[in-house]
């Protein structure tokens, strides 16, 4: 029997070892040549690459579907969809599902592989029912991984169930590169047994273990294997298929391949990978130690830029033995996307903060709810309760609480979204999508942006005279405003005050003697008047001529600043309690988009609760009060990037 092979190259491997960060512009030329080896598919999308298509390479991800596919005549192309999870890292309505794969399969996908992370069927069922309807490929994915309740028979029970649901094909998705060959060997030929679709395997190279467990598979009848091309194989990415070709070749399941047209195009690939600097695929001593510590491929190179970020890489050993111990706690989740990130982000945090479980991110706290899914085994009883405390999590499939409303979405995008693709790439990622249009408009209308920035730039200066209202600019309430973004933007002087200024000014007004103060910087002018709070104070000048705005919450209650103003100047300023990013990442002050912001000035805050979210690593961190106060002043815009250490609010502690 011949096997069939699909290729990694343009979404897995690059996923794997180069943070996914591959262009279109790389792939277009090599197209025409991988079209002709005779691949049984080609995947080349799916949610990592999509994220970073927008996040960080400033390409529409729905175009690159069209671009490759217009160059690939005969391979058909193949995504990897997180199950309800779509793209993203969280469940999502039905109707976005429905959507976004009707949006795909227009596009140019013609193979849908679909996983859940914890293996919960439930939900997969709408995303293969959504495959199913446009009449493309529904290939269904058994998670692999290694645990006390994970065995040959629930994975063949999954497959079952799978098959039953109507899966076109079933993939076995070793994302660890945890299968051993024998385990392979027994597992596909249980597979081939029971089950009458074709049986696909997916592994990693990792510890090297994955070009004995593609033979071995091959010997036991698999279908279809998962390699990419040289150059982008090893490490953490898939095995080589030159390799496995070779291996094969005269042997019953010669795969037929050309590997001296293999050769070419991985030189190809090889200019690619020397002329941008990406790293070839090196199986290091930590990664490796998956056989023990079970963090995936994409997974590490993840944890190794998150701690970069985070300025933390030398605790890279410390969250390795931390992931299994959350993990178990969790009820062993296979780390996949998104409960990779689940487990993941809560071990980066248990070390870094020197304390377990003291901050948990929103979707730590969703996964232990149940919003997930079930957990393969229960969650430690002690953890749950810490986390959610008596609270009952949910026990029904995750999308049967979510309400479809993906129409009114779009109306919070209605003001730059441009296409159909637009919407579903907002549902997605909303803050990030936003960014990325705002920029597209930006870059589009060219030379129309200058004037407005040289005009916000004259604007900067302090001017007494009244301003429109903001949110005029800003289309739906609790919309994500973006720095430098809105015309609007040039009418927020007080804003201008940085953290330097703050702790300048607060120092001067505590130490002086005099009445009247001159604080001057490069970007602010502010003057303040000792025990006057009235027309020269400027915050409360602003205040009074831009009611109704968040920068005016943010001067409506001036009176109480400038009677603590006056208090410090009694030497009582010094109390204010600094509340610091714990994190390096991006301050949001509201729970989501389209929700009221957790605090403004003026509130009062009680210990524990709630002051905004640093969204970091790709997790939305709640940073809560550490004792109660009121909000005095809030120094870091909605969006802006935070460093660590970076203070975030005064608060007036409670006397
Ligand atoms: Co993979």
């Amino acid at each position: 029997m011949r096997p069939r092979i699909t290729d990694t190259t343009l979404r897995d491997a690059h996923q794997s070892l180069w943070a996914t960060r591959m262009r279109t512009e790389d792939m277009v030329p090599i197209l025409e040549e991988l079209d002709k080896v005779g691949y049984w598919s080609l995947e080349m999308w799916g949610g990592a690459t999509f994220d970073v298509c927008i996040r960080y390479l400033n390409e529409d991800p729905w175009e690159r579907i069209r671009v490759i596919k217009s160059h690939v005549k005969n391979t058909p192309l193949q995504m990897l969809l997180r199950g309800q999870n779509v793209v993203g890292y969280t469940n999502y309505a039905d109707d976005v599902v429905h959507a976004f794969v009707d949006k795909s399969a227009e596009c140019g996908i013609d193979v849908f592989r679909i996983f859940d992370a914890l293996n919960d069927t439930r939900n997969l069922e709408v995303p293969m029912k959504a495959v199913k309807k446009t009449g493309m490929h529904a290939q269904a994915s058994v998670v692999y991984t290694l645990s006390p309740v994970h065995t040959n028979e629930r994975y063949l029970e999954n497959a079952l169930r799978l098959q039953d649901l109507g899966a076109d094909s079933i993939c076995i998705k070793d994302m660890a590169g945890m299968i051993s060959p024998y385990v392979s060997y027994e597992l596909v030929s249980l597979f081939k047994e029971k089950l009458d679709v074709p049986i696909h395997l997916h592994t990693h190279y990792i510890g090297g273990m994955a070009i004995g467990a593609c033979l071995k598979a091959v010997e036991a009848g698999v279908d279809i294997f998962d390699a990419c091309s040289g150059p982008l194989a090893f490490g953490s990415s898939q095995p080589p298929v030159e390799t496995l070709v070779r291996a094969l070749q005269g042997t019953e399941h010669d795969t037929g391949l050309d590997l001296h047209h293999l050769f070419e195009i991985a030189n190809y690939w090889e200019d690619v990978r020397r002329r941008r600097g990406y790293e070839r695929g090196v199986t290091r001593l930590s990664a490796m130690q998956v056989f023990d510590h079970q963090v995936p491929g994409g997974m590490i190179t993840n944890l190794v830029s998150q701690l970069e970020e985070q300025k933390a890489l030398f605790r890279m050993k410390d969250v390795l033995e931390e992931v299994p111990r959350v993990r178990a706690e969790l009820g062993y989740p296979p780390l996949v996307t998104p409960t990779s990130q689940v487990v993941g982000g809560q071990s980066v945090w248990n070390v870094l903060l020197g304390e377990r479980y003291k901050i948990v991110p929103q979707e730590v706290k969703a996964y232990v709810r149940g919003y997930y899914g079930q957990s393969p085994a229960p969650i430690d009883q002690a953890i749950q309760h810490l986390i959610i405390g008596d609270e009952e999590p949910i026990t029904c499939r995750p999308a049967d609480l979510l309400e479809n409303r993906f129409g009114r979405t779009k109306e919070e995008i209605a003001d730059l979204a441009e296409s159909e693709e637009d919407y579903l790439t907002y549902v997605m990622f909303p803050q990030t999508a936003r960014k990325f249009f705002e920029h597209r408009k930006k870059m589009r209308d060219g030379e129309g942006q200058a004037p407005l920035e040289g005009l916000q730039e004259e604007e900067r200066l302090p001017r007494p005279a009244p301003k429109p209202a903001a949110n005029q600019a800003t289309p739906g309430a609790g919309a994500i405003r973006m720095p430098k973004a809105h015309p609007s933007q040039a009418s927020r002087e007080d804003e201008e005050m940085n953290l330097e200024d703050v702790k300048e000014f607060i120092r001067l007004i505590s130490e002086s003697e005099v009445n009247e103060l001159h604080i001057e910087t490069a970007e602010m002018k502010v003057k303040i008047k000792k025990g006057t709070a009235g027309e020269d104070n400027p915050f409360k000048t602003a205040g009074k001529s831009r009611p109704g705005t968040v920068e005016a919450d943010a001067v409506e209650t001036a009176p109480a600043v400038s009677d603590r103003l006056d208090v410090a100047a009694a030497g009582s300023m010094a109390n204010l309690v600094e509340v610091v990013a714990p994190m390096v990442g991006t301050f949001y002050q509201s729970p989501a988009p389209d929700a009221p912001p957790f605090v403004e000035v003026g509130s009062r805050v009680k210990e524990g609760q709630a002051l905004c979210i640093i969204e970091a690593m790709k997790l939305m961190n709640e940073i809560e009060a550490e004792s109660p106060g009121e909000i005095i002043k809030i120094l870091v815009e909605n969006g802006q990037p935070v460093e660590y250490g970076q203070v975030l609010f005064l608060i007036a502690p409670e006397a």
